[in-house]
């Protein structure tokens, strides 16, 4: 079987004015079932506009995506909705949970913009809710849970929906450092379990939490490999200016 997830030459070019960003300046990767990747870099390196891509959310400029072993780079706006409910589960750093639904309804609500019957529904939800461990919190409604807990309401309402593929972009991104460290652990969990996962994030000390880093910079991979790997946290930006510095004060 083919890769999962394969990008092959895929640009994201934007004309400002005269100018064109390369947002995704030629990136090739490849993710299998079962990895655990971090897609990490300085801000406007082009980590949302690949999670963008990746996501089925926009397509590229030019090269070729495919999710599942389809073709999803040339795809309408209606086949990529078609293809994002039936393939991947989104995380983002904002819940986006619904106040008024207690969290049972709040798993369920995708479920049923995808047609699944109602019993099905209420099963699938409890499912994933107990992968998180908060079935017992399931007449609350979200504001009676702590952010941590609200963030895990969003990972059963991803998990739910038995995606290929979870998508997290900066998933601690609202959460202390505690509790950020508790949702990872739940992403590690998950990926022990089986699920697929790639999370975006700027932030070193939460990417070496996956197997797998890929860095990005000024829309290129300038790494790809372990995440154990020294290499995979150097940033050849900052350490030219940290060497600069340490040049200056001597
Ligand atoms: N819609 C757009 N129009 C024009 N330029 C864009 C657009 N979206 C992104 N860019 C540019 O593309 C580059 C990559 O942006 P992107 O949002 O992917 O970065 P990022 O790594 O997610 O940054 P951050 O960590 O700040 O979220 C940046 O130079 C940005 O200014
Ligand atoms: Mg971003």
């Amino acid at each position: 079987m083919g890769h999962l997830i394969e990008l092959k030459d895929i640009y994201k070019i934007y004309q400002m004015g005269e100018e064109r960003v390369h947002a995704l300046d030629g990136i090739s990767l490849t993710v299998d079932q079962g990895e655990f990747v971090a897609i990490v870099g300085q801000s406007g390196s082009g980590k949302s506009t690949a999670m963008n891509i990746i996501g089925c959310l926009d397509v590229p400029t030019a090269g070729t995506y495919h999710l599942g072993g389809v073709d999803v780079s040339t795809m309408d706006d209606d086949q990529q909705a078609e293809i994002r409910n039936k393939m991947l589960g989104f995380i983002f750093q904002q819940y986006n949970l619904i106040p008024k639904l207690n969290v049972l309804e709040n798993v369920e609500l995708p479920l049923l913009y995808a047609g699944v019957s109602g019993s099905e529904r209420r099963e699938r939800a409890l499912q994933a809710l107990e992968r998180v461990g908060l079935a017992d919190k399931c007449k609350n409604l979200p504001s009676q849970l702590s952010g941590g807990q609200q963030q895990r309401v969003s990972i059963a309402r991803a998990l739910a929906g038995k995606p290929s593929v979870i998508l997290a972009d900066e998933p601690t991104g609202a959460l202390d450092s505690r509790t950020g460290r508790e949702v990872l652990g739940f992403l590690q969990k998950l990926n022990a379990e089986g699920d697929t996962v790639v999370l975006i994030t700027h932030d070193n000390s939460i990417a070496v939490k996956a197997k797998r880093i890929v860095r990005l910079q000024d829309g290129k991979i300038i790494y790809d490999g372990d995440a154990r790997d020294p290499r995979a946290v150097v940033q050849p930006d900052l350490e030219q200016g940290d060497m600069d510095g340490e040049v200056l004060h001597a």
